[in-house]
């Protein structure tokens, strides 16, 4: 296990009615609030008439609304302008991933003269920060407990991520309930954005690490229990509350802390979305079991075994080769049983950029060193091409 800081930062309110208390959690750091929120699924789920009530006239609240899936650099600015002009002191931010990533950067852009977009090459350039309060609305990417943002420049078809421990948020309130009105495309794919979280840091070359893959084989199977629930019954409270949970747990560190190396997955899919605008944790399902097994060789057989032995109850036997592909079959099969569309031509995309999109991974980020199997422009491109027809 490598050396690691592991701090968790956000003070969490778990739970049914948790709301009760926006208040007190928001007053602390100031009267002028900035309320960011996506494209209206709080106004049609009653979400946004109950904080309006709670907050009353005793906050000035000045609203970013429609932040879009794959939040834009152009919304970030617009953020920015508003908390200099409000002089605002808090960001509450109610909705996914987005909108809780677009506040981070609309927090960190306030205190920076030059272009938001700068962070992405640099998280160092964070300096001075707004507070953020958020309520999740999804289960998914975990923004609701990390320092983690990723925006979109659609000028330059670039999707990149910086951070910072400052902007993790001071408090997230999740509500599971809130999930409830969640649609079945995106419940989905917010299951296999958990999924992929913990994949990330599973399928690593830093050993001894029982504690972290321990919690993350128990955090996978809860997702696998509890994903067909919610998709058969939308409003079973229990099974949201535990997806809900364990997208805040896979990526606040707990899994990934003591480990080095550099993410596979994310890196790819990050292009799809940018280029092709789709579906964070759908591109991430289509990739996933194409790049399981495009890593398959004698060296990480035995990883892909214990993984399907732990996670899929597949029996221990001496032919760690057939344990490992039954895994990754299952991890096709597991996702194409949600719903998921599981090749590239389903979400829009043909082989016309796959080219281009290789290219741009390796210039974003460097796998041929680091990652759990390297990976080199050419194999990257192999995995994108096996991601055009169905695997089983
Ligand atoms: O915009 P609204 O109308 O709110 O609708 C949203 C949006 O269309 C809808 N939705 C959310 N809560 C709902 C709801 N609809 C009905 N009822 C509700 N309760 O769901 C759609 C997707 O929302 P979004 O915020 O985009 O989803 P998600 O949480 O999956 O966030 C995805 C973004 O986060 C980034 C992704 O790349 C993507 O840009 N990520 C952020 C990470 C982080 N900060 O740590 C890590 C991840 O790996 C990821 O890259
Ligand atoms: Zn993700």
């Amino acid at each position: 296990m490598k050396n690691f800081n592991f701090q968790a930062a956000t003070n969490i309110l778990f739970g049914k009615g948790q709301i009760e208390k926006l208040v007190d959690v928001l007053a602390p750091f100031g009267k002028n609030v900035l309320l960011t929120y996506g494209g209206g699924s709080i106004k049609r789920n009653g979400l946004y008439a109950d904080i309006q009530e709670k907050l009353g006239s005793e906050f000035n609240v000045i609203e970013l609304a429609g932040i879009e899936p794959n939040p834009r650099l152009e919304t970030v600015k617009k953020g920015v302008s508003l908390c200099r002009e409000h002089k605002i002191d808090v960001i509450l931010a109610v909705g996914g991933g987005s909108t809780i990533d677009c506040s981070k950067a609309i927090s960190a852009g306030t205190f920076y003269e030059g272009n938001p977009w700068d962070f992405t090459n640099d998280s160092s350039l964070v300096g001075e920060t707004l507070p953020i309060v958020s309520i999740l609305t999804i289960a998914a990417t975990g923004s609701e407990m990390n320092g983690g943002s990723v925006i979109t420049n659609l000028e330059t078809k670039e999707k990149l991520s910086f951070g910072s421990r400052d902007l993790a948020p001071k408090v997230s309130i999740l509500d599971p309930s809130y999930t409830f009105s969640v649609p079945k495309y995106q419940t989905m794919a917010g299951s296999a954005d958990i999924l992929s979280h913990l994949f990330e840091n599973y399928f690593n070359q830093t050993t001894d690490t029982m504690v972290q893959d321990g919690i993350a084989e128990g955090l996978m199977r809860t997702v696998y229990h509890y994903t067909p629930l919610v998709l058969e019954n939308p409003e079973d409270y229990e099974a949201r509350a535990n997806l809900m949970w364990a997208s805040s747990l896979a990526l606040n560190g707990l899994t990934g802390s003591g480990k080095a190396g550099i993410w596979s997955c994310h890196g790819m899919e990050h292009e799809l979305s940018a280029y092709y605008d789709i579906t964070h944790g759908i591109g991430l399902a289509i990739i996933t079991p194409r790049w399981m097994k495009y890593c398959l060789n004698e060296k990480t057989v035995g990883k892909f075994a214990e993984f399907g032995h732990r996670v899929f109850d597949i029996e221990k036997t001496n032919n760690q080769m057939l344990m490992a592909e039954k895994a990754i079959e299952l991890t096709y099969q597991s996702f194409k049983s949600w719903g998921i569309p599981m090749t590239l031509g389903e979400v829009g995309i043909d082989d016309s950029l796959l080219d281009e999109m290789a290219s741009q991974t390796v210039k974003h980020k460097t796998m041929d060193q680091g990652t759990f199997v390297p990976l080199t422009q050419k194999d990257i491109l192999a995995i994108f091409t096996d991601s055009l027809v169905e695997m089983y």
